[in-house]
């Protein structure tokens, strides 16, 4: 890091720059500060301006060669160079780009130098962590000069009546340099396991007349009796273009693609492969905890599967495109994925932020998202933005328009939305511009009941639900009393509790928000709200509402920074998954007599009893649409013990026990063997326990991972939203007698002290 404009020359000496391996995040490796010009709003962590560099050979075969580069994301403002050659820009710190570098580079054996400068130094220009760098994969790409362009493949597959898929599949072919010559595309459907799908081979000799750089064709095939995509069985199929000059392979692409079908109803909502399905979803950012915004692979799979048995079957990612492999993993996972483009237009929402590029920029930004991300089956709903101020005047109409146009000039399939907060029509432009198919609204739940009324024939979701407020193992009592954190948007806020934790009781939400529970009810209460997005998933860096400094992360997730799940998470996966749960709360280490509130999340039941040293202190239903039972108990150190029961059975039972003092570290991996490939992880969970096994809940014990061999400490974390230590220090004391160090690469042996 560092701001050294004359690196950008191909001889500059960088012998003494840090070598390092991408995908980065330069904000996350420092600690967490109040002074820096992100400020806790985003994170608490550095912004700043850093240049990368890299020196390559070309293999021998690219001679003659298309050269190009595709960056996934950079955060922010990124430049790049090839030896000494200015080739581009790229402001937004989301989209992915790609530059030619054909005229600029150097055959084998020269040496060609790749310089890139990120300037995310103007600050704040964001609502959350956004991170810095080149945080997402790149590629250097070398292609034919006739070849099947990037982006150019789109694939609809969709199930036909009877028995039948249909594919209709465009493809995209650039030709920098053959005229009138006779080439053949041949496209092939493989099965998931690779197999080429019986009888369905297609392919079609062109006679080629350049036009222009670029060509498109048009192919239509069908399917026999079609493995759909859905989310219990995410079928995925590969189609092979293969393109052909004179009898000659000149390029080869594989394209994923699921066959699937769905649709809203504005009265009952939402429909994938003709069966009702409600949307249970979450919104997450895009940090990976610990790893800042460094994309990882084996992380993001972590939480989707974290995720996935809490019975969550969607994703909005808020409030950017996401990486191109966390779709992959979505494809691949069985989630819906409603991929949203902008937090803002031309109306700031922090000084620096995207505003400033917005007339510029967008119309690129938007399409690039589109391209990029329409052949994935998860994805169902493009998101133009999020709680866009233009929804309040008549700049509104025309800047909805133009990128719902833009947009559907490249995928006319999906839904294009918005996630609104204007829920009146009149006041709302974005709404009259008509250019929206679905409406998303956030918060606001009194209202859902009158939304068919308002707008009539217009379909629904809850872009954002909750905004509930919690730490985890953190117990406030009484837990049947609401707090509001902030109060209103008036004052500054001053309650709260001193130590910056909130109760995990789900008591807590800020005052736009709701309870879960409350914000759950009010979905499932109406058919034609066809789900939900929850705020949000993970907790995630910045926006410590409602904390100032040294809160440095959300206290909104389902789940905390650490990926360890809040007691809320047990009430969704009651409600959203047909696992039989029962849950009870809190940790049984209390003052003698003193009032503890025990909550159970169960399903799959009429009733909970629950018994305290083998005494039973009532049964308890859940009445109505109530999601929890509570009782109130003079605490007494010992055994408690719920028992779940439906027509009399026994379904599940769950015991706690008073810990007694801390004697042992138990740490568990989350996987045994980790793939030698630099980017593998593996999550080490270490929590504090008594000699009987019982979790210590309030062990705060600092803790020093060392690893042995090969691998290293990717980054430390306890979930707690006030902890100031890096992230990646190898040193970090637990928060309710949990911590976790995530680890990178093989041969490990990890040490505790
Ligand atoms: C919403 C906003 C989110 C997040 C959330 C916090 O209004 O869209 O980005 O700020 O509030 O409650």
């Amino acid at each position: 890091m560092g701001d050294d404009s004359t690196s950008i020359n191909a001889d500059y000496d960088d012998s003494k720059w840090r070598s390092l391996n991408l995908p980065h995040d330069w904000s996350i490796e420092s600690d967490f500060k109040k002074e820096f010009p992100a400020t806790n709003q985003g994170g608490a962590l550095p912004g700043g301006i850093g240049w990368y560099r890299k020196t390559f050979t070309l293999p021998v075969s690219a001679k003659d060669k298309n050269v190009n580069i595709e960056f996934d994301g950079v955060y922010r403002n990124s430049e790049v160079w090839i030896n000494g050659h200015y080739v581009g820009k790229r402001p937004n710190g989301y989209i992915s780009f790609s530059y030619d570098l054909t005229a600029y580079v150097k055959q084998a054996p020269a040496k060609n130098v790749i310089v890139v400068k990120v300037d995310n130094s103007q600050q704040p220009n964001s609502r959350w962590y956004s991170g810095s760098g080149i945080y997402r994969q790149v590629k250097l790409i070398i292609k034919n000069k006739i070849s099947v362009k990037d982006g150019g493949i789109y694939i609809i597959a969709q199930p036909e009546v009877g028995s039948k898929g249909s594919l209709n599949i465009q493809t995209l072919i650039e030709h920098s340099s053959h005229n009138n010559e006779e080439f053949d595309i041949r496209h092939e459907v493989l099965d998931n396991k690779g197999n080429p799908v019986a009888d369905e081979n297609f392919h079609s000799n062109i006679s080629m007349r350049l036009e222009g750089p670029e060509t498109k064709y048009f192919f239509t095939l069908g399917i026999k009796n079609p493995v759909l995509w859905d989310l219990a069985n995410s079928y995925l199929y590969t189609l092979r273009t293969r393109l052909y000059v004179n009898k000659t392979l000149v390029d080869e692409v594989q394209t994923k693609f699921g066959i699937r079908d769905f649709n809203f109803d504005s009265e009952k909502g939402f429909f994938l492969n003709g069966s009702p399905l409600r949307i249970k979803g979450v919104c997450m950012h895009h940090d990976l905890g610990a790893l800042g915004a460094a994309f990882n692979k084996a992380a993001a799979k972590r939480q989707l599967k974290i995720l996935k048995e809490m019975g969550c079957n969607a994703i909005r990612t808020a409030h950017n495109p996401p990486a191109s492999e966390f779709l992959d993993l979505c494809d691949e996972m069985g989630f819906l994925v409603m991929d949203e483009a902008f937090d803002m237009w031309q109306k700031r929402k922090n000084r620096y932020d995207y505003h400033l590029d917005f007339a510029a920029w967008s119309k690129q930004d938007i399409e690039a998202m589109v391209l990029r991300d329409r052949n994935h089956p998860s994805v169902f709903m493009w998101s133009i933005g999020n709680e866009i101020r233009e929804q309040f005047d008549s700049t509104g109409i025309s800047i909805t328009k133009e990128l719902e146009a833009a947009v559907n000039a490249l995928d006319p399939i999906r839904p294009v939305i918005s996630a609104l907060t204007e829920n009146f029509p009149e006041k709302n432009f974005i709404y009259q511009s008509g250019a929206l198919d679905v409406l998303g609204f956030n918060y606001k739940l009194n209202d859902y009941k009158d939304l068919p009324a308002r707008f009539p024939g217009q379909k629904f979701i809850a872009t954002e639900t909750a905004s509930a407020l919690s730490t985890r193992g953190v117990y406030n009592f009484p837990s049947d009393s609401m707090r509001i954190w902030p109060p209103d948007s008036k004052g500054p806020f001053t309650k709260g509790n001193p130590d910056m934790t909130v109760s995990a009781y789900d008591n807590t939400y800020a005052y736009w928000g709701a309870t879960h529970e409350a914000s759950l009810q009010a979905v499932n209460r109406y058919n034609h709200i066809s789900g939900c997005f929850v705020w949000s998933g993970f907790d995630f860096l910045g926006e410590p509402v409602p904390y100032p400094w040294p809160a440095r992360s959300s206290y909104y997730g389902i789940i905390d920074l650490a990926g360890f799940p809040k007691d809320v998470y047990y009430l969704y996966q009651s409600e959203w998954s047909s696992k039989p749960v029962l849950h009870i709360f809190p940790h049984w280490n209390w003052k003698p007599g003193q009032m503890v509130d025990v909550w159970a999340y169960y399903n799959n039941a009429d009733e909970v009893e629950l018994f305290l040293n083998g005494r039973s202190l009532g049964i308890k239903k859940k009445m109505n649409n109530e999601m929890h039972v509570m009782w109130r108990v003079p605490f007494q150190s010992g055994t408690l013990k719920a028992v779940s029961r439906k027509n009399k059975k026994t379904i599940l039972t769950k015991e706690i026990h008073t810990a007694s003092k801390a004697a042992r570290i138990e740490l568990k991996a989350d996987k045994q063997l980790i793939k030698a490939n630099g980017n593998d992880l593996s999550f080490v969970t270490v929590r504090i326990l008594d000699k009987n096994g019982n979790l210590v809940p309030d062990a705060d014990r600092l803790i020093n991972f060392s690893v042995s061999g090969a691998g290293f400490i990717a980054g430390t974390d306890n979930g707690f939203q006030a902890d100031t230590v890096s992230l990646k220090s190898n040193k970090r004391s637990c928060w309710k007698g949990m911590v976790f160090p995530a680890q990178w690469d093989p041969k490990l042996g990890i040490h505790v002290t």
